[in-house]
C-alpha cells in the first residue's frame, strides 16, 4: 500500500530527482520523527485518532527511526518517505498520522526545531570564545602591543584591551543569536496548509510536545513565513564577520612575527620545508564569506514570494543548516588558536613604540599645559619626520623641543618638564596614562575584566 500512495503523489518522470529534497532532509530526519510523535499524540490525546491506532504509529515510527534515514526508499521528501515507511510497517492506519497537517506546517515545523538546535550550539561556542578571549587577556593585561589604524602604528595598547575588544563584539553576537532563538522557537504546526483545519487540534499541545514557545498563530504566517531564516543567517553572518577580523588581525600578527600560532592551528606546505602558515585563520576569515552569501542568498530567496506556500522554500534552509555547522566551527577554531597562540611579548614591545606611536601623548601633554590642541598637534606633526624607531624618549624629546621652537619660539622646556615628555613617549608610561573608562591603561582592563 505504501507505494500506492507514493506512486500517487510522486512524479516519476524527469523532474523526480529536481523535485526531491530527500537527500537533504537527512537533516530533519529527527526533527520530522519529533513532529510526526508530537503530532500522533496530540491527534489521540483530541480524539481524532483512536489511541490503540496512535500507539501502532508511534511504534512504527521507533522502527523508521532504528532503520534511519538512509533506509528510507525514495519520496519527494523526508515526510513524504516516513509516512510510506509507516503504511509499509502498519497498514492504511499508518495514514492517519497525516490527519490535520500539511507537509507545509510539518516541514517548517522541522526546520525550527532543527535550527534551534544549531542556533544553540554556534551560542555555545561564542561563549566558549569569550571566555578564551577573557582568560587570554587577564594573562597578558600589561603586554604591550601596536594599536593599528589604516593598518599604520597609531598608539601602543596591550594584547589585553586588543583581545577584550573581540570579546564585546563576540557578546553583542551571542545576543543576536539569542534574540534569533526567540524567534525560531515558536511551532508553525496546525497551521495545516496555510488555511487552518476543521479537525479540533489543539496547537498549543504540540508545541509543548516540541518544546516551543508558543506557536506562530496565524496558519497562513505559519506555513509561509521564513524570515526567521535570514534572521538567523544574518545573525550567523555577522559572527563570522567579527571572527572574521579577530583572524585577518592574527595573519597580520603572524606576518610581522610577534605571534606564533601553536602547531595544532597552523599548517605547512608540501613543497617549502620552513612553512608555518596560519590556514586555520584563513578559512576562518573565508567562512565569513560563504555566512554572507548565504544570508544573501537566504533574502534573495524570499523576496518578492506571493503567500503562501511555494516550493522555492525547499531550498532556503539546509544550507543555513549548513553555514550554521561551518560558522560554529570556525568560532571554536578562532578561539582556540588566540588561545594556544604564543605572543611574544619582547617582538611586541618593540612594535609597540614603533612609527612615532606614542605622538598622540605628547601632543595631549602640552594640551594639559594649556596650549590649545591644534597648536600642541602642530608641534608633534613637524616633529615626526625627524622621529626615528629606535630613538630613545630622551632623543626623541629633543626633537619635539626643536619643532617646538620653530613653532612657538621658545622651548617646549617653558612650559613641561622634560621629564613628562620623556615618559609620555614611553610605551608602557603612554598606554598606562590613558586610564579613560574602557581604555588600555592596566587598571582600566581590569575594571573591564571585572566588570
Ligand atoms: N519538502 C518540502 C519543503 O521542504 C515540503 C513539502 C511541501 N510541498 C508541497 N508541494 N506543498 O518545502
Amino acid at each position: 500500500p505504501g507505494t500506492a500512495v507514493r506512486g500517487d503523489r510522486f512524479s516519476s518522470g524527469p523532474a523526480r530527482e529536481f523535485l526531491s529534497s530527500l537527500a537533504a532532509d537527512a537533516a530533519i530526519f529527527e526533527a520530522d520523527l519529533a513532529v510526526d510523535r508530537a503530532h500522533v499524540v496530540m491527534l489521540a490525546e483530541q480524539g481524532i485518532v483512536d489511541s490503540a491506532v496512535a500507539s501502532e504509529i508511534l511504534s512504527a515510527l521507533d522502527g523508521v527511526e532504528a532503520a534511519g534515514h538512509g533506509a528510507l526508499s525514495d519520496g519527494e521528501d523526508v515526510h513524504e518517505a516516513i509516512e510510506t515507511a509507516v503504511i509499509d510497517r502498519i497498514g492504511p492506519d499508518g495514514g492517519r498520522m497525516h490527519t490535520a497537517r500539511s507537509r507545509n506546517d510539518e516541514v517548517a515545523t522541522c526546520i525550527r526545531y532543527r535550527l534551534r538546535e544549531d542556533l544553540l550550539a554556534a551560542v555555545e561556542a561564542t561563549v566558549t570564545a569569550r571566555e578564551a578571549l577573557v582568560e587570554t587577556a587577564e594573562a597578558h593585561a600589561e603586554t604591550l602591543m601596536p594599536g593599528y589604524t589604516h593598518l599604520q602604528p597609531a598608539q601602543p595598547t596591550t594584547v589585553g584591551h586588543y583581545l577584550l575588544s573581540y570579546e564585546g563584539g563576540l557578546s553583542r553576537d551571542t545576543a543576536r543569536l539569542l534574540d534569533a532563538y526567540d524567534r525560531v522557537n515558536r511551532s508553525p504546526l496546525g497551521g495545516a496548509a496555510f488555511a487552518g483545519t476543521p479537525f479540533d487540534v489543539d496547537r498549543d499541545r504540540t508545541a509543548e510536545l516540541l518544546g516551543f514557545d508558543g506557536t506562530v498563530r496565524n496558519s497562513m504566517d505559519a506555513a509561509s513565513a521564513r524570515d526567521f531564516l535570514a534572521e538567523s543567517a544574518t545573525a550567523l553572518a555577522t559572527l563570522a564577520t567579527t571572527l572574521s577580523g579577530l583572524a585577518e588581525d592574527l595573519i597580520v600578527f603572524s606576518n610581522k612575527g610577534v605571534v606564533e600560532l601553536a602547531d595544532a592551528y597552523a599548517s605547512t606546505s608540501s613543497i617549502m620545508p620552513q612553512k608555518k602558515n596560519p590556514d586555520t585563520l584563513e578559512l576562518t576569515r573565508g567562512v565569513a564569506g560563504d555566512a554572507v552569501g548565504e544570508a544573501t542568498g537566504t533574502l534573495s530567496l524570499l523576496k518578492g514570494l506571493p503567500r503562501a506556500y511555494n516550493r522555492d522554500l525547499q531550498r532556503a534552509h539546509a544550507s543555513v543548516f549548513e553555514i550554521a555547522d561551518d560558522v560554529r566551527e570556525a568560532t571554536e577554531i578562532a578561539a582556540g588558536a588566540v588561545a594556544t597562540a604564543d605572543w611574544d611579548e619582547d617582538a611586541l614591545a618593540t612594535a609597540a613604540g614603533e612609527g612615532f606611536s606614542t605622538a598622540t601623548g605628547v601632543a595631549d601633554l602640552l594640551a594639559m599645559a594649556g596650549l590649545p590642541f591644534r597648536t600642541a598637534h602642530e608641534i608633534v606633526a613637524s616633529a615626526a619626520p625627524a622621529v626615528e624607531d629606535g630613538d630613545d624618549p630622551a632623543t626623541a624629546a629633543a626633537k619635539v623641543d626643536e619643532a617646538a621652537r620653530g613653532v612657538l619660539g621658545e622651548s617646549l622646556f617653558e612650559r613641561v618638564s622634560r621629564e613628562a615628555v620623556e615618559r609620555v613617549l614611553d610605551p608602557t608610561e603612554s598606554v598606562a596614562s590613558r586610564d579613560s573608562a574602557g581604555g588600555p591603561a592596566p587598571e582600566a582592563v581590569a575594571e573591564e575584566l571585572t566588570a
